[in-house]
């Protein structure tokens, strides 16, 4: 009996040895301790042994219990400890390693291009106005002198909503809304959107303006001329040549075209000016006594200046953009250089 407890304990700790999980070593335990495990059975059997082997046997069977239980805690006390250095090494976080950077967004050229145009007209006292995309026609044409036939309106090859309501072609009509909410004096600079049917390198069916409108008394064309030179230069630098060239507007009169040198070649002639060492940036002129008249403003005792820019075009120039549609298409390779 001695010699098979001995053995039970020796195979035992073997067994307990060689286990490498705890799920392994918790069999190990059933197999010698559990309730039909080897070493209970033996102690259960101790009533068939006469009463002088009984003490000796009795003695040796827990001595060997008490040893198994203690090597199964301290095989599961170094199991654990493996099993951790394990997960620790794993999981382990590596300080050393580059950050991941989060993706900073960033204001659209665009939106650069409005927010530099209206900041300058800020300094000079001008405040932001604006008005609806989808505009009646009496706000995009007739009240700003184009009726109904007038030639001009084959120019703006506007989309229809339905009959009597477009997409405004520019923004002249927020001109006409501004004027019918204040009286003068007005000074007023209004970016927004502008939609005409049209799409090439250099045109957008969508695209964008900035209007300008001053109304006071004693304005004069000299007003406008100065107004226009300060922000040329502001926005495109000291140097910069300005051409006030006679044109023709509904809403205008006089009217006239402002160029400026070429960006590009500094008025030698190139491809970007056409070989000319000139841009057009911008339409303007004085608000046309009409136009006044739809506003109900006493046109003997007020007089205006106007202008209208395509921000789209500024932005192209300013940035060496050969194609409108680069603004449009929202590609970050090509919007993550701004
Ligand atoms: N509305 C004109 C256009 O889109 C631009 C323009 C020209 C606006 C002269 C003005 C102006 O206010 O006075 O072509």
């Amino acid at each position: 009996m001695l010699d098979k407890l001995e053995s039970i304990r020796d195979t035992a700790l073997e067994e307990i040895e060689a286990a490498d999980d705890a799920h392994t070593l918790e069999q190990v335990r059933v197999r010698y301790l559990g309730r039909k495990g080897a070493l209970t059975q033996i102690l259960r059997g101790l009533s068939e042994v006469s009463p002088e082997e009984r003490k000796t046997i009795g003695q040796q069977a827990n001595q060997a219990k008490e040893i198994i239980a203690s090597a199964i805690e301290a095989r599961k006390a170094a199991l654990e400890a493996q099993a951790m250095e394990e997960r620790a090494l794993k999981d382990r976080v590596d300080l050393t390693l580059p950050g991941r950077k989060p993706r900073v967004g960033r204001k659209h050229p665009v939106s650069q291009v409005l927010d530099e145009i209206t900041s300058i007209f800020d300094g000079l006292g001008f405040q932001v106005a604006t008005g609806p995309d989808i505009e009646t026609e009496y706000y995009n044409f007739e009240s700003l002198n184009i009726p109904e036939g007038h030639p001009a309106r084959d120019l703006h090859d506007t989309f229809f909503v339905r009959p009597g309501v477009v997409l405004r072609t520019h923004t002249s009509p927020v001109q006409m809304r501004v004027m019918e909410q204040i009286e003068p004096p007005v000074a007023v600079v209004a970016p927004g959107r502008t939609y005409r049917v049209d799409s090439d390198a250099s045109h957008s069916p969508m695209f964008f303006q900035v209007e300008g409108l001053l109304v006071d008394e004693d304005v004069t064309f000299a007003g406008l001329k100065g107004t226009l030179m300060h922000f040329v230069h502001e926005y495109f630098g000291k140097d910069t040549a300005v051409r006030f060239r006679p044109h023709y507007f509904p809403f205008t009169e006089p009217s006239a075209e402002v160029d400026i040198s070429c960006t590009v070649c500094g008025g030698q002639g190139c491809r970007i000016c056409k070989h000319s060492g000139w841009l057009e940036i911008l339409g303007c002129g004085m608000v046309h006594p009409e136009v006044f008249r739809f506003a109900e403003y006493d046109y003997e005792r007020y007089t205006g200046y106007a202008f209208g820019m395509g921000v789209d075009r500024i932005a192209m120039l300013r940035h060496s953009i050969d194609s409108i549609h680069h603004l449009y298409e929202n590609d970050l390779r090509f919007l993550e250089q701004f």
